[in-house]
């Protein structure tokens, strides 16, 4: 499996994840054969590249929420955020019963690792944002220990975090130049704004209202609005602050491209103690593969290779497949290693999105 970017698509290429639109349902499903038309809806839709199947490794990515549950969630996301736009009422009950399923789908998942290196576009940033929030932060309050009542709050405040964006001047979001202080400090007014639609409009809880208004505050007090810090935070709002703003590095945006998995873990780990409670992060890493399946690694044999399974009791020693000899060049066997039974074998580094893009260029995509 590889990321192609659009304009290096073919006809006859297979997609090996499935896309999906912002209303949740399947553009691409896996498997399907790219036509030419196809192609020209992706270039219409502005997304930058898809993962297609290649000649190397075919990793089956299970998800940790179910297909459904997320279509359905996400759904009911799309209608609230529209309605909100329109100034009409949101169905906060459906909104509540879609965050009781996810952190039940996920409770039941707990042997999988998130995958969520995925692509979308940025008009769709804070719908695709928000669910991958929600997701994250319930893997993290799982491995916290938070009681089952305080995880429906959890899910929830974290699926709404960024609903104030809602009432934010669409110009200065997408403003592709540097920001003014009086545009940064209209942005800033988000959390306010969220935590005043969610307190004053719904039947929410005061802690699902709480993690709208706090999720920007940090650690150290150095946050806003209120610079709040430490224990001052709510601790639903310190575990959405990690998640959010790990979601928000390893997605593209119009101003940078997307990190790696393993390069947003080292910037949460720097940024420990200062913005992030250490605890949460400890709690947050333990969901997140350092090698993800799918991403290409330099071992210390000097091949590189792609992760094809990670197990959740030992991620540091994935199942790996060589792709490069030690010299770069692409193999023509495939041939698999299990770090786990190969103690002479190790991980030396991750490969940068840029160095595993240049590579994944190289290698032959798997035509019909
Ligand atoms: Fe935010």
């Amino acid at each position: 499996m590889k990321r192609v970017l659009i304009a290096d698509l073919k006809p006859g290429m297979l997609v090996a994840r499935t896309l999906f639109g912002d209303d949740g349902t399947a553009l691409l499903p896996k498997n399907t054969e790219l036509s030419e038309p196809d192609i020209g809806k992706l270039r219409q839709l502005g997304i930058g590249s898809i993962y297609i199947k290649d000649s190397f490794v075919d990793a089956n990515i299970p998800e940790v929420v179910t297909i459904n549950v997320l279509a359905n969630l996400a759904q009911d996301l799309k209608t609230s955020l529209a309605n909100l736009s329109a100034e009409k009422t949101v169905d906060i009950n459906t909104l509540k019963m879609g965050a009781s399923q996810l952190v039940d789908d996920i409770g039941k998942n707990r042997h999988l690792l998130p995958n969520l290196e995925d692509i979308h576009t940025y008009d769709d940033y804070l719908f695709f944002h928000s669910i991958n929030v929600a997701i994250l932060s319930v893997m993290t309050g799982i491995s916290l220990g938070l009681h089952k009542g305080d995880m429906a709050d959890l899910a929830l405040g974290s699926l709404l975090h960024d609903i104030g964006m809602i009432m934010i001047d669409p110009a200065i979001l997408n403003n592709q130049e540097k920001l003014t202080p009086q545009q940064i400090a209209e942005i800033q007014k988000h959390p306010e704004i969220g935590f005043n639609i969610l307190h004053n409009g719904y039947e929410v809880s005061a802690t699902a209202a709480h993690i709208a208004y706090q999720h920007h505050e940090r650690f150290d007090g150095s946050g806003y609005p209120r610079g709040l810090r430490e224990k001052q935070i709510l601790e639903h709002a310190r575990i959405a602050a990690v998640a959010d703003t790990y979601h928000a590095i390893i997605t593209d945006h119009p101003y940078r491209r997307a990190y790696s998995s393993s390069e947003a873990v080292m910037i949460i780990k720097k940024l420990t103690g200062t913005h992030f409670d250490p605890d949460v992060v400890e709690a947050f890493l333990s969901n997140i593969a350092p090698y993800p399946e799918g991403s290409m690694v330099l071992l210390n044999t000097g091949n590189i290779a792609q992760v094809t399974m990670v197990d959740r009791l030992r991620p540091d020693t994935p199942v790996i497949q060589l792709i490069c000899d030690q010299n770069g060049q692409i193999l023509k066997e495939k041939f698999e290693i299990d770090l786990r039974q190969r103690s002479e074998v190790a991980i030396a580094r991750p490969l940068t999105k840029n160095e595993s893009d240049l590579i994944s260029r190289r290698i032959k995509p798997l035509n019909t």
